[in-house]
């Protein structure tokens, strides 16, 4: 062998010893690989999640880091009523399996999001009168089919979203206003029809601390299992905004649905502020994410928390919320905040 062979041969060896994080000694040039938000959550028996939206699946830098950081996947968009069923009886599963697919691949869960929801309907649907009984039928059949053709591929369901408004009463929707309240209970038999092995939850946003919207979920799951409705766990969405103060109580909250037998998790977390965004806010963005994510280790069934992306670069906040942003552990080059670091330090228990 000539020399310079050997010698490109012993460095590409070098080189590929360092990228596996084995390199140590005096000649080590980097120190072990760190371990991933998923790896230090599964240290916990926990999870750790991201949302994820089809058009931002051609960003290979991105992609790269979902597939690599994070060990479950919420389509944000691809499994929605409009996308699944956009002409009645017409079903499109194309978002919602790439985004499985791409999972798959990467061996992460996906959490399934979402099946009966006011929002992001399709016209056809919000478009006209229906009776109880046709709806009913419409509702069933959306259900039935979306459940069973992602049967044995989803971690879980998010069965109903938002179902209460802010003082604890129902919220009034196409649903609630046609079918009333038992719309809810309906839905989660289905869906546990379709597929037994799916968790199925409740999932709502404001509802992280003790107080009168969580409290109406408090007695809806109580007075499900008393009637034998299949549930397992209540999603606290936990969009929350530094000017609105933390909710403080979010641990005593997790811990009480837990005593009724469910589950609990973190589904949609993102933490916005007003922009610009300064070094303080940043800090006191780091300080929330690293206080949601020990409350939720510090409950035995809180099983995982997602992030509403992970990267300000794709985060829903600006569009909806004009002036806020800056919500996620990553910026818009995808470098990490503060944020990041902070929630690794609380996985790891520093
Ligand atoms: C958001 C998506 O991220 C956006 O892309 C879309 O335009 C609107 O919906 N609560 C939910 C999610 O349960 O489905 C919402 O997702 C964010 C609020």
């Amino acid at each position: 062998m000539r020399r310079t062979t050997r010698l490109r041969l012993v460095g590409a060896l070098a080189a590929a010893l360092v990228t596996a994080g084995l390199a140590t000694g005096p000649g080590a040039q980097a120190s072990p690989r760190q371990p991933t938000l998923a790896e230090l959550a599964q240290r916990h028996g926990r999870y750790f999640g991201s949302a994820t939206d089809n058009p931002e699946l051609t960003d290979t830098a991105y992609t790269a880091l979902l597939s690599r950081e994070f060990d479950m996947i919420t389509p944000g968009n691809g499994m929605k009523w409009y996308a699944t069923e956009p002409q009645q009886g017409v079903f499109d599963w194309t978002n919602g399996d790439q985004i499985v697919n791409l999972a798959r691949k990467h061996h992460q869960r996906v959490r399934a999001h979402t099946l009966v929801w006011h929002s992001q309907l399709p016209d056809w649907l919000t478009g006209r009168e229906w009776t109880a009984d046709e709806l009913r039928a419409v509702l069933k059949r959306h259900i039935q089919t979306e459940v069973r053709h992602y049967r044995g591929k989803v971690y879980s369901w998010d069965v109903v979203n938002e179902a209460f408004n802010e003082d604890g009463t129902y919220r009034d929707t196409l649903w609630y206003r046609t079918l009333g309240p038992g719309y809810i209970a309906d839905a989660l038999r289905w869906s546990h029809q379709a597929d037994p092995h799916a968790k199925l939850y409740l999932n709502d946003y404001n509802i992280e601390a003790v107080g009168p919207k969580s409290d109406a979920y408090y007695q809806l799951v109580k007075d499900l299992r008393a009637r034998h409705v299949p549930l397992d766990g209540i999603g606290l969405q936990a969009h929350l905004a530094l000017q609105y103060g933390y909710p403080a109580t979010v641990e005593d909250n997790l811990r009480r649905f837990s005593r009724l037998g469910l589950d609990t998790a973190l589904t949609e977390v993102d933490v916005r502020m007003l922009l610009p965004a300064t070094e303080e806010k940043l800090a006191q963005q780091a300080d929330w994410y690293r206080d949601l994510t020990s409350a939720c280790l510090a409950v035995r069934r809180c099983v995982g928390i997602t992030v509403w992306d992970y990267t300000d670069k794709y985060s829903w906040i600006p569009a909806v919320f004009p002036g806020e942003g800056a919500a996620l552990p990553w910026d818009e080059q995808l470098r990490p905040k503060p944020a990041c670091f902070a929630i690794r330090k609380a996985l790891a228990g520093k």
